[in-house]
């Protein structure tokens, strides 16, 4: 039940979806800290949150997508605060879905980032994909708590191994579904 802009896969690597007006905000939710959440605060690296995190970023590269507030949000008028709130309260339910989800799979979910948009009618759809570029994904098979990253986190940090680890997600779904 969560509305989305997806209409179709038309092969390996192409959907077609509903054009949307996309709102600029990034909508990150995090489970298990870690990126940048540690960089700018105490909290360690892997700590689990007790409830799940949202952050919001402004979409503008001229500003480097700074974090943003509600106030500012209203302030800036981006969207309505009613808006808003029914995106968060999307985050959180798409959230809980893929959280099982990846669980079922032995991974699991850190933290991921979500895009928002309105279509011809003014609906709110998420757009945008949900992929190991914009989710974190730890592989829960690991021994003793080690951090297996297998998400574009093996880019960012130079550890190697990304084609492997996008195939090692991809056939995880396959097998599962
Ligand atoms: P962060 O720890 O760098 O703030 O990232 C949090 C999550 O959001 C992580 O899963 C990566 C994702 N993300 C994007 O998809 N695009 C971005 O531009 C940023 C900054 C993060």
């Amino acid at each position: 039940n969560i509305p989305t802009h997806f209409i179709e896969l038309k092969n390996d690597n192409r959907i077609i979806a509903q054009k949307i007006k996309v709102i600029p905000l990034e909508i990150v939710l995090r489970n298990t800290a870690y990126g940048s959440l540690c960089k700018q605060t105490t909290i360690k690296p892997g700590t689990v949150l007790e409830k799940p995190l949202i952050d919001i970023y402004l979409k503008n590269d001229d500003l480097n997508d700074p974090l943003i507030t509600k106030e500012r949000i209203e302030l800036m008028k981006i969207i309505s605060s009613e808006d808003l709130d029914l995106i968060i309260n999307l985050t959180l339910k798409i959230n809980a879905i893929l959280k099982s989800f990846f669980e079922n799979i032995k991974l699991k979910l850190v933290d991921f980032k979500l895009e928002f948009g309105y279509d011809s009618k003014n609906n709110i759809l998420l757009g945008d994909e949900i992929s190991p570029d914009n989710c974190r994904l730890w592989d829960l098979n690991q021994k003793n708590d080690t951090i297996k990253s297998l998400d574009k986190d093996r880019f960012r940090n130079d550890l190697g191994g990304l084609i492997e680890a996008y195939s090692e997600i991809n056939r995880r779904i396959n097998d599962f579904l």
